[in-house]
């Protein structure tokens, strides 16, 4: 009898979630290491850490892996593709000096300047005061300050003036866990427009680009209140019609690969382009290395084709001959149900109810982000403990269907933002409008 693949998901989030779940309807069987209680419900769940590499090989070895995804970027800046590829093990994601694309500031923007792809203007500077004596020198105008390394979220400061950039560097140099990532401080100069993340796969040298997704990164409804990981995330949004796709694709997307191997730092896995949408068109806010959380998770609930298929070809280099992949022709909408506290420190433990009366409904998948089963029960085990996920024939039904899920489901302290994807059926609105008008112009 031939076994079915077997495919080990590294991360513990819904993002790991959702690619668990999609390849198990791919015919895989799944191990994720760690897994949450969601995962458990559908895959094997094994005890190690995302980022144990040593463990996670061995895991690999003996359980005869075919092939490994890694969802968080931390394993990936650790080296896991490279101690994978030295044991002959195959695995879906970039090098540890290819994800410096997203782990380094600086060595992303010398990626795009050798691609001559655009994005913000900026400086960067080897110490605060050099940084300091810029800002005091320059036209007071809106600023970006940025840590150069891997920062959990916490490394960006948007400045609407002098004094805020020079509190922001202040902060960098004084907060250890900062300092330590800014290696050196970027100072950039502040996009305006609207924000939209477009995702491709590659194997370095073909790229298969996936449809334009809009994430929530601000706390509260409105965009209010602190940066996030993600309040959710809805696909695909209507600001990124399919000329522009196509503009982001050659300008953005095939110039970066293409730097990265001329570059001789082959990029292999998930290009994850964080985009300004300006007056003067598309520019890269930041990429990452990885699928976005929670991007991923309405991303894969509307792919139709096999994820398995596009992953192993992308690992064994044959992108350019596998079939594109194709997508339901609807919407789907991802909300985040958050703990009480979040984004700053939160109690755990509390049982969540209504997951099986959520699970009922049509075109509703719930990916757990931080849970974990405590006497069979899933508890709140984080931040952002479940991406109520929807889909439906327009964006207006997603969102409905997905906000029909949240009011299922409940534990203490528990809240979401409210109005996730809006921006999308707003815009979709404005442009049937605009439409309709043509339309009576013309007759
Ligand atoms: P990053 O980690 O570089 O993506 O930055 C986090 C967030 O900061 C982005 O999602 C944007 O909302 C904002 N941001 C970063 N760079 C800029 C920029 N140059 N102009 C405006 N907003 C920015
Ligand atoms: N949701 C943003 C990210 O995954 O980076």
């Amino acid at each position: 009898m031939i076994r079915s693949r077997r495919v080990l998901v590294v991360g513990n989030g819904g993002r790991e979630h959702a690619l668990a779940w999609k390849l198990v309807q791919d015919g895989a069987e799944v191990l994720v290491a760690p897994g949450n209680a969601g995962t458990a419900c559908i895959a094997e769940n094994v005890p190690v850490a995302a980022t144990d590499i040593p463990a996670l090989l061995e895991l690999a070895r003996t359980r005869e892996v075919d092939l490994t995804v890694v969802g968080p970027e931390a394993p990936l800046v650790a080296g896991i593709v490279d101690a994978f590829a030295a044991a002959g093990l195959r695995i879906f994601g970039p090098t540890q000096r290819a994800a410096q694309i997203e782990g380094s500031k600086s060595f992303c923007k010398q990626i795009l300047h050798r691609g001559d792809v655009p994005t913000a203007m900026f400086r960067e500077f080897r110490s605060a005061a050099r940084a300091r004596e810029y800002l005091e020198a320059r036209e007071d105008m809106p600023v970006v300050v940025k840590a150069d390394g891997l920062a959990a979220g916490k490394g960006v400061f948007v400045c609407g003036d002098r004094a805020t950039a020079l509190a922001a560097v202040q902060s960098l140099a004084e907060d250890p866990a900062l300092a330590a990532a800014a290696g050196s401080i970027l100072v950039e100069e502040r996009l305006d427009g609207v924000e939209v993340s477009v995702l491709a796969i590659t194997d370095g040298r073909t790229i298969v680009t996936l449809p334009p997704l809009q994430d929530h990164k601000a706390a509260y409804d409105g965009d209010e209140g602190p940066n996030t990981g993600g309040m959710g995330a809805y696909c695909p949004t209507p600001f990124v019609d399919a000329e522009l796709l196509a503009e982001i694709e050659a300008k953005i997307l095939v110039p970066t690969v293409h730097a990265m191997r001329r570059a001789k730092v082959p990029f292999q896995g998930v290009l994850y382009a964080g985009l300004m949408l300006t007056s003067q068109g598309p520019k890269v806010l930041e990429f990452n290395a990885r699928f976005g959380d929670p991007e991923c998770e309405p991303l894969l609930l509307r792919m139709e084709s096999s994820l398995l298929e596009l992953l192993d070809a992308a690992v064994d280099r044959r992108l350019e001959s596998c079939p594109a992949p194709t997508w339901y022709d609807g919407a789907a909408v991802s909300v985040v149900m958050a703990s009480e506290g979040y984004p700053g420190p939160v109690t755990k433990g509390q049982p969540i109810r209504g997951l099986d009366a959520a699970a009922t409904l049509p075109d509703v998948q719930v990916f757990h982000a931080a849970t974990r089963l405590t006497d069979g029960r899933s508890v709140a085990d984080g931040g952002r403990v479940l991406a109520v996920t929807a889909r439906g024939t327009s964006l207006a039904r997603a969102k409905l269907q997905a906000y029909t899920a949240v009011k299922e489901i409940r534990w203490a302290g528990a809240w979401c933002r409210k109005d996730i994807a809006d921006k999308g059926i707003d815009r979709e609105r404005e442009m049937l409008a605009a439409e309709a008008t043509t339309a009576e112009t013309i007759s």
